[in-house]
């Protein structure tokens, strides 16, 4: 808990409303945050968290309602002022210039660097930021060829940069590693303690109990309660957003398979540029395979190269029982394997397009007849996937832009889905997703495998992993080291003992 006496309201929200066409993202929202707290906003997805974040940040403008920053009304707000008056926000969607170097990125529209200040100084300046947090970024490095958790950092570094006393971090902890998510932890306690306000927007319950001193809880555009994070459990959060309580967070293990099947998907000896080294395995008609590991081993490397986006530089890939030649997403996708990628903005979604059209993108050929797209039939297969997903809002007219970060997430699942499958990899598939709808998809992963679909799930969640999947592989540093059975074992088992993650006093020694 912060002990801190001294709070003064940073910034207070009177009665804020925001509508997007037919949606009303914000309704009346009343609420004030303080310097020296860690302030938390959680909600289903699509309650509202980013747009009040963004109105904050002067992203977004209120259509109606009064913004205070420190105690006086402000009359222009844009993200520019807003920066001006200390307030940055981390965005969900990533916002950096992929060709430029990580410093650059992290200085970009700063003072220092508007005034042309030497590269010398960009680098002194950067290291100054790096002893403070110690992400153990590259300076140099092209934000391009920077995995997710890393980009993620460069945000957190620019946010820091612009000496902001406000900041909003959406989901900044989405693909980070325990340990990142640990030292993210420790870096929102300094910057409180230093006086600063952060808001911190995430689906992970349990960080969010750990780390804040207060919890605003959003339901459907409406601020339903500010509650003191030591006085309410989990289960009083989830069933806040939820307006009901959540029974079971996972279905019932998935029964056991036919073993005697050959597999729908082998790869073998798998290796890339990319940081695979030896990789193997077998999925079989219905069976839910995990890769175990942690971020940065090689999953989703494998998954990217054997799917064909990146080159596989040696192994082979075999699909009910044919090798792979020709390795491209297209020819994948034409025998019946499709990948759900971790980036949904790289690899996945067309953001200006409607949810329909995306989804019918990479299964054009199942809708197409005479090569002409039957749209009936296209827009009846689109409606059905994205009900079966709870997409809302339910309108699959819409852009993928005008659906909230979860709702994102769900339209790229479907649009997997659409292709109709025999085997499926699905690279961090509740990313974002908010507790409700994390257990529509695992219900959604069960039953797919109950049609005989052979899937393939790589999850940061370990836990998703045990409780989902038959059987799964270890993965460290770009192998598959061995083999366990999830329902025989625990979590902690696996990483003490398979990677030998040191304890606290050999990490010390
Ligand atoms: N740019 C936009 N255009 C149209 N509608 C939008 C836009 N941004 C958000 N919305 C809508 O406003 C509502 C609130 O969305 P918001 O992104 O704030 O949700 P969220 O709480 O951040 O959800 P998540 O947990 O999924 O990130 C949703 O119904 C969403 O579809
Ligand atoms: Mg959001």
């Amino acid at each position: 808990m912060n002990t801190s006496p001294e709070r003064t309201p940073l910034v207070e929200l009177r009665e804020i409303s925001k509508r997007f066409g037919g949606t009303q993202a914000l309704n009346e929202v009343s609420l004030s945050v303080s310097s020296g707290e860690i302030h938390a906003f959680v909600g289903e997805n699509g309650a509202g968290k980013s747009t009040l974040g963004k109105v904050i940040a002067g992203i977004y403008a209120a259509d109606w309602g009064e913004l205070l920053v420190e105690g006086a009304p402000v009359e222009r707000w844009n993200p520019g002022i807003a920066q001006r008056r200390g307030i940055a926000m981390i965005a969900q969607e990533l916002a950096l210039v992929p060709d430029l170097s990580v410093a650059q990125n992290v200085f970009l529209g700063t003072e220092q660097h508007r005034l042309g200040w030497e590269r010398r100084n960009l680098a002194e300046r950067f290291a100054a930021l790096e002893t403070e947090i110690r992400f153990g970024l590259d300076p140099h490095a092209r934000v391009r060829d920077l995995r997710i958790a890393d980009q993620q950092k460069v945000e957190i570094m620019r946010a820091l940069a612009r000496d902001a006393r406000v900041i909003v971090m959406d989901e900044p902890t989405s693909s980070l590693t325990a340990k990142e998510m640990e030292q993210l932890e420790a870096l929102m306690r300094t910057l409180r303690d230093r006086g600063c306000c952060v808001i911190y927007v995430s689906h992970f319950l349990d960080s969010v109990l750990n780390v804040s001193d207060r919890i605003t809880i959003m339901r459907d555009g409406r601020r339903i309660d500010t509650v003191d994070a030591a006085a309410v459990t989990k289960q009083d959060v989830v069933t806040a957003m939820l307006g009901r309580s959540l029974g079971q967070a996972y279905p019932e293990r998935p029964a056991p398979i036919d073993t005697a099947v050959p597999p729908v998907l082998v790869a073998n000896g798998i290796a890339t540029d990319t940081g695979v080294a030896d990789m193997s395995f077998v999925v079989r008609p219905g069976e839910v395979v995990g890769l175990l590991g942690l971020v940065g081993s090689g999953r989703s490397e494998c998954a990217r190269a054997i799917f064909g986006v990146d080159r596989l530089r040696a192994g082979t890939v075999e699909i009910a029982g044919n090798q792979v030649l020709k390795h491209s997403p297209r020819a994948s996708i034409e025998r019946g394997f499709v990948l759900v990628s971790e980036d949904r903005h790289r690899d996945g979604l067309v953001l200006q397009r409607s949810v329909r059209e995306n989804i019918s993108l990479s299964s054009l050929r199942s809708v197409s007849a005479s090569g002409v797209v039957r749209l009936r039939k296209e827009r009846a297969d689109a409606e059905s996937l994205a009900r079966a997903l709870e997409m809302r809002p339910p309108n699959i007219e819409l852009p993928v832009s005008w659906f909230s970060g979860g709702n994102q997430q769900k339209a790229l699942l479907a649009k997997a889905l659409a292709t109709n499958p025999r085997v499926i990899v699905l690279d961090e598939p509740t990313r974002g997703v908010d507790v409700g709808a994390k257990r529509t998809i695992y219900e959604l992963i069960a039953r797919l495998a109950e049609q005989g679909i052979g899937i393939l799930l790589i999850s940061s969640e370990h836990e998703e992993i045990m409780e989902l999947a038959h059987r799964a592989y270890l993965v460290s540093d770009g192998k598959t080291m061995g083999e366990i059975i999830p329902a025989d074992t625990t979590v902690d088992d696996v990483l003490f003992q398979l990677f030998h993650v040191p304890s606290e006093e050999e990490s010390a020694a």
